[in-house]
């Protein structure tokens, strides 16, 4: 388990197929959003490390850098929990009760909006609207989609995430 917390840690470095991209990228407008695109779909966030090659390689100030992740809520500087929950805080689905997941999922994992839980299993994010609105209250996890989200159906949907005991 450690050695896949070494070797992410050792991973955090652009991969060839990263430095090919701010390559073709180095010389066209709206370069530095697209490469930290790149890079956040890559690592699941911006690396502190990596955020230096990108300042070195595109030739910005990592001022820029950390002023365009800053500005842009959408970019992460931390790296999300293994499992990543996201409820959907757009108005049709703050309307449906967004919020009270929220509180609900931060009491049942007992760590606030945007932090990581101490094991490093589940994030909690607030997220704009996600498009299916029909839907709301809307609640991604991990990429899954849940729709009409019921506050007594918290419980049981987090348990398939969570990690199941040894044996
Ligand atoms: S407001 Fe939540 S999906 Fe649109």
């Amino acid at each position: 388990m450690s050695s896949a917390k070494t070797e992410a840690a050792a991973s955090q470095a652009l991969t060839p197929e990263l430095k090919a991209f701010i390559a073709e990228w180095k010389s066209k407008p709206g370069n530095l959003i697209m490469v930290l695109h790149q890079v956040q779909e890559h690592f699941g966030y911006i690396p502190r490390k990596v955020a230096f090659e990108v300042a070195d390689l595109l030739g910005v100030p990592l001022a820029r850098i950390y002023g365009v992740i800053t500005f842009y809520n959408f970019f992460k500087l931390t790296r999300p929990g293994r499992n990543r929950v996201q409820v959907c805080m757009g108005t049709a689905c703050y309307l449906r009760g967004g919020e009270d997941i929220i509180l609900e999922v931060e009491e049942m994992l007992g760590v606030g909006l945007n932090t990581v839980t101490p094991d490093g299993e589940f994030s909690i994010e607030a997220v704009r609207c996600l498009g299916c609105c029909g839907l709301a209250p809307v609640m991604v996890i991990n990429g899954v989609v849940y729709g009409k989200v019921k506050m007594e159906s918290l419980p049981g949907i987090l348990a398939q995430y969570k990690k199941t005991s040894q044996g």
